[in-house]
């Protein structure tokens, strides 16, 4: 059972969920996000439920400050990149330049920031049952299996995640180090409560963070859910751009 954890973003929706998911006597949670109040009280219910937490205020953007707090959390089974927003092209045909940059800065640079010193950490940790170090989870999305032309940047983001874990995977195996990229659909959060559109699929994150929570015990790769909404994504990457568009450019439902 993994016992020492770190999760980004963990003061809002899917980040506090699966906090809670791993919440547990025995536990060690170390927990980063920005806003301190929430992050405070997700660490105050975590500790309720048996957990020993530390939180750390903390930018993802910020390459020392991520790789201090990576550094300060060792020895570490489990790594779950999770922070990251989601910006929409507004009014405008095209996205700002500000706001692809901050999709870039976030759900790239930073996760790398955090991926990158857990891999280091990782690499000098003794091997466990089944010679793996630790494993680490980045949350990916359906988003990044299709391009969406509501929201361009934020699927392009997780687009490079995705084939960043399919390429490296078997390179972080030879080293005892699990890659896995979790896939989610729709998920009540803050960040989809702004849509003002029908969500195919959508469920809670507490019922997500348990199919995560499944998924990376079970050791696997990718966890993709729903799997009829991820068909759908696939599809749509086969399909003449045209046909497509203008349905994509209609929000579901
Ligand atoms: N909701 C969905 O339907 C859905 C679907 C697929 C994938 N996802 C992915 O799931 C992840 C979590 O999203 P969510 O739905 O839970 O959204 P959310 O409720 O808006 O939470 C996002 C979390 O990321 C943190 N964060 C954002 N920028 C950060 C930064 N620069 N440094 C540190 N932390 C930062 C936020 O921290 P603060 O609040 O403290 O600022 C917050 O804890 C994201 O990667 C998202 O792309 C979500």
């Amino acid at each position: 059972m993994v016992q020492n954890i770190a999760i980004t973003g963990a003061s809002s929706g899917l980040g506090r969920a699966l906090a809670l998911a791993y919440a547990h006597p025995g536990a060690t949670l170390h927990l980063a996000g920005r806003d301190a109040a929430r992050l405070a009280e997700t660490a105050a219910t975590a500790r309720a439920l048996g957990a020993t937490v530390t939180e750390t205020t903390l930018d993802v953007t910020d390459q020392a400050a991520s790789k201090a707090w990576i550094t300060a959390a060792a020895p570490l089974d489990l790594v779950i990149a999770n922070a990251g927003i989601s910006i929409g092209p507004g009014d405008a045909h095209f996205e700002t330049p500000e706001n692809i940059r901050a999709l870039i800065a976030t759900n790239i640079d930073g996760v790398f920031n955090t991926v990158l010193p857990a891999i280091d950490l990782m690499r000098t940790q003794p091997a466990g049952a089944g010679g793996q170090k630790g494993r680490i989870a980045i949350v990916g999305s359906i988003a990044g299996l299709m391009a969406l032309p509501t929201s361009p940047t934020y699927s392009a983001t997780k687009a490079l995640l995705d084939t960043w874990v399919t390429a490296t995977t078997r390179s972080a195996a030879r080293e005892g180090i699990g890659l896995t990229l979790i896939r989610p659909g729709f998920i009540r959060t803050p960040m989809t409560a702004i849509n003002p559109y029908n969500m195919p699929g959508i469920m809670d994150a507490g019922d997500a963070a348990k199919i995560i929570r499944d998924g990376l015990a079970a050791q696997k790769t990718y966890i993709t859910f729903p799997w009829w909404l991820a068909l759908l994504a696939r599809l749509s990457r086969l399909a003449p751009p045209a046909l497509f568009d203008s349905v994509k450019r209609k929000p579901p439902g």
